[in-house]
């Protein structure tokens, strides 16, 4: 048996962000190699952002379309969304009752959003929002979970309230997940402010490096990309953030190392590496991009990979749920496993 990784996007942008592909997707399309994979669109997620319905419907589809033409491959790999699997929200409340107010409280990810949209704008959902997310993930008997740094602390609670259930309710009761961040892809920055993370949700459009978007823009916002006043090339991630972050990028695209790409530079000005680096990426971006539009374009054909992906999960996860509400003392209903 291959151990198992599961992971998920949320679908709230009309398309992923460079930072979702190098931070995750590129990872989770090469552990398909190794490991029984399962992605999810996190439709549920999504809801704590409160959208318009047909915004959320099309991004759902749009976010799985994007998982395939990256390399997902629905052949090896289960893709399905969230909420066609029911067990996620039964097991996350199961969980909730697991967690203490003070251990929920503590999440920065939380703070941050909440901070943002202020008392009146937090929903508890927001607040319970990683209890979710441990579900996601315990529901598969995960060994690994491919993710970008911004969601340690998440996996951190993930991996507590698995190793609780398991002193409490007995060994064997879910598998502790191990996170898999990739150092050098952990956190690619937004391309305007390079002290920050990019984001499909960032204020300025100009930051950010869309899979989907038109390759004019891609060109366009990596050409007027933030970079310090002077003017060599070189990685330093605390004096050059900007520089840096670009180094990042064209060496996760194009293979050379940044010390590679640092000595190939030498002597150049940071204008002739931002037209290079645009051309890497629109080149790298195109192919995914017709990929995704193909998917989009044949909803029946994207739906029945989600069909597949969701009977195949429920599966999994059906047998998880028994067996943990065994484990608490639920009376089982008939009909159910
Ligand atoms: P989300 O949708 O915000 O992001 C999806 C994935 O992309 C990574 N990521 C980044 N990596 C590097 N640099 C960046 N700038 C960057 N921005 C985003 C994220 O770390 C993530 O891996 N809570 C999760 C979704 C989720 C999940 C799960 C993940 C729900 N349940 C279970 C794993 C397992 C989230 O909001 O990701």
């Amino acid at each position: 048996m291959k151990p198992r990784v599961f992971s998920a996007m949320q679908p709230t942008s009309d398309s992923l962000q460079l930072g979702n592909y190098l931070g995750a997707l590129v990872q989770w399309v090469k552990l398909q190699d190794t490991h029984e994979a399962i992605y999810s669109v996190v439709d549920l997620h999504a809801l704590t952002v409160t959208p318009e319905p047909e915004t959320l419907r099309r991004r759902t589809r749009v976010t799985a379309a994007q998982y395939l033409a990256a390399g997902v491959d629905p052949e090896r790999s289960l893709v399905f969304v969230q909420s066609h699997v029911p067990e996620h929200a039964e097991l996350a409340w199961l969980l909730s009752t697991y967690t203490g107010m003070g251990e929920a409280g503590r999440m920065t990810q939380f703070k941050d959003k909440s901070a943002k949209v202020g008392e009146a704008g937090t929903n508890v959902g927001l607040f319970t929002y990683p209890i979710l997310m441990a579900a996601d993930i315990l529901l598969y008997d995960t060994d690994l979970v491919p993710v970008g740094e911004d969601q340690r602390q998440h996996l951190e609670l993930s991996r507590d309230l698995a190793e609780r259930l398991n002193t409490r309710l007995g060994e064997g009761s879910v598998v502790v997940p191990d996170a898999h961040i990739v150092k050098a892809v952990a956190k690619i920055y937004d391309l305007q402010e390079p002290t920050k993370k990019m984001s499909k949700t960032a204020t300025s459009p100009k930051g950010t490096i869309e899979i989907l978007q038109d390759p004019k823009q891609v060109a366009k916002n990596i050409k007027s990309a933030a970079t310090d006043s002077d003017s060599v090339i070189a990685f330093d991630r605390e004096a050059k953030p900007g520089i840096s972050n670009l180094l990042t990028i064209y060496s996760a695209l194009d293979g050379r190392s940044v010390e590679q790409l640092v000595a190939d530079y030498e002597g150049k000005m940071y204008g002739h590496l931002k037209v290079d680096l645009a051309d890497v990426v629109v080149e790298y971006l195109t192919p995914i991009r017709d990929n995704a539009m193909e998917w989009i374009e044949s909803p029946e054909r994207l739906d029945s990979v989600l069909e597949e992906g969701a009977a195949k999960a429920r599966g999994i996860a059906g047998q998880t749920l028994a067996r943990l509400y065994d484990r608490v003392g639920l009376v089982p209903a008939a009909g159910r496993r």
